[in-house]
């Protein structure tokens, strides 16, 4: 029984030696380079205990992590993470230019998102693997990009009116925004892409499940994601239920009255049609990317504006819709600035070398490489005037402030035009017919990585005008 013990006692210390002697390991680079230093900030530096508290604040504080590091390394620095490749940050604007900019096939995001649930796993594709998701994203982003004119775009603020009509008609005098908000956008983003016919027949349906999957992106339900606990979480069924209605009920619909479905029926893969599981997988992407962030980012422009009320009033004295708008587009941009997607990450194919305190630094494939809108965006050199402060109109200002909230390169955003067209005119629509008082304390905000939903309820009092 002693000799059992002491067995154990000794594979425990192997096993936590082994640990350490892994997160220390030094990464090797060509003679003449050198590595970025690892950083182990904080009670990431205590050996054994420090592994465990990388991987907590990995999935719990991910933007707090990087801020950290950056306070004792400074702008470049590895994090290792257990179970996945190593990250290193290149946290100057600099970096934000070249590193989005590198060819897809030297800096892709193929091996990140098939690490996100609904887009890289559960929804079934044709083949799996990181190579051909970043196929289908490249794809689907040009599919998105053709799909969002200006003049089309355009158009769309006069679809608002009847849809929130449509919706605040059913609200009571008090209402929570956090539920309230997100499926008015999701109807015009939806209908958008959809047509109405097609909306009509699905659109409920769509809205729940999408709101359970926009859940699925923060990081530590994207953790549990990939333990048997995924069979309890709303995510995992939204995802399942969303496959077995479009691939059931999609092919009795007649493709000419819905423009997402001529749009895929005439994309190619290879110089060949998508498949009936690439379909499905395109229909499913495409309104993934239409609700996620607009339904968040719109949700918090509103509690932005509702926050501040001069903003309000000012907005009110503005006669003319695109004035109003235009106002509104620069408050969703002040959003996004000050809470963005925090951290973009590409995963190199080919090492990435460059220049840094007189050092040549290497980077080897194999790892992942990540720039910091988190904090790029509020640096007083990008971003003059007080950055902390939420001023929409630094926009107007000369030199205007050089944000990072839609990113850039072969992997930015299609729809920056289109989001700002959305999230204005809804926001607009309900401030022209409503007044709304918040009634309690705001949630907190969360950044892992993007601005998530709030975790508990917004109650605001409604008032018609
Ligand atoms: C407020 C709303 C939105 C924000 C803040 C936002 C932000 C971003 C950011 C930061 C990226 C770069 C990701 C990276 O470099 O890794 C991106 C990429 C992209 N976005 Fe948006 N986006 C929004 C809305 C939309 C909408 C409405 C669509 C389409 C209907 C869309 C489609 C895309 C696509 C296709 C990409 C490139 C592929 C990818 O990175 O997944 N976005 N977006």
């Amino acid at each position: 029984m002693i000799a059992l013990k002491q067995w154990g006692i000794a594979a425990a210390a192997a096993g936590a030696f082994a640990l350490e002697w892994w997160f220390r390991r030094p990464v090797r680079t060509p003679d003449g380079t050198t590595a970025a230093p690892l950083a182990r900030a904080g009670a990431d530096s205590i050996p054994v205990i420090g592994v465990l508290s990388r991987l907590k604040s990995v999935i719990t504080d991910p933007v707090g992590l990087v801020v950290r590091n950056r306070a004792r390394y400074g702008d470049v620095f590895t994090l290792r993470v257990p179970s996945i490749y190593d990250f290193t940050f290149l946290l100057s604007g600099e970096h934000y230019q070249r590193v989005l900019s590198l060819p897809t096939d030297h800096a892709g995001i193929g091996e990140v998102l098939h690490r996100v649930p609904t887009v890289g796993y559960w929804f079934p594709r044709e083949r799996t693997g990181p190579e051909t998701l970043q196929e289908l994203i490249l794809l689907g982003r040009r599919l998105m990009a053709e799909m969002l004119p200006g003049t089309a775009v355009s158009h769309l603020p006069d679809t608002v009116p009847g849809i929130v009509e449509r919706h605040t008609t059913r609200w009571l005098r008090t209402v929570d925004l956090s539920a309230a908000v997100h499926p008015i956008v999701y109807e015009v983003t939806c209908r958008y892409f959809l047509g109405d016919e097609l909306w009509d027949r699905l659109g409920d349906r769509l809205t729940t499940y999408y709101r359970h999957i926009g859940d699925g992106i923060d990081i530590p339900r994207t953790t549990l994601s990939i333990t048997p606990f995924h069979y309890l979480m709303p995510e995992f069924h939204a995802t399942r239920k969303l496959y077995r209605m479009i691939r059931d009920e999609l092919p009795a619909f007649d493709d000419a009255q819905a423009p997402l479905m001529r749009a895929i029926d005439t994309a190619r893969l290879h110089d060949a049609p998508l498949s009936q599981a690439d379909r499905l997988w395109m229909f499913m992407y495409v309104l993934w990317n239409a609700t996620t962030y607009p339904g968040t980012y719109t949700y918090w422009t509103l509690i932005d504006v509702l926050q501040r009320p001069r903003l309000q009033e000012g907005l009110l004295t503005l006669d003319s819709r695109p004035a109003r708008q235009e106002l509104l587009s620069r408050c969703l941009m002040e959003t996004v600035r000050m809470h963005p997607v925090s951290s973009l990450i590409r995963y190199l194919d080919k090492p990435y070398e460059f220049v840094h305190d007189g050092k040549t630094f290497h980077i080897p494939a194999g790892q992942a490489v990540g720039v910091f809108p988190g904090t790029l965006n509020r640096e007083a050199h990008r971003v003059p005037d007080q950055p902390d402060t939420y001023d929409p109109d630094r926009y107007l200002r000369d030199p205007a402030p050089k944000v990072a909230t839609f990113g850039r390169g072969p992997f930015g955003c299609v729809a920056q035009r289109f989001s700002e067209t959305v999230t204005a005119s809804v926001v607009d629509e309900l401030l022209q017919r409503h007044r709304l008082h918040l009634l309690a304390e705001l949630p907190v905000r969360r950044e892992r990585v993007h601005q998530t939903y709030p975790g508990s309820p917004t109650p605001a009092r409604l008032v018609s005008r």
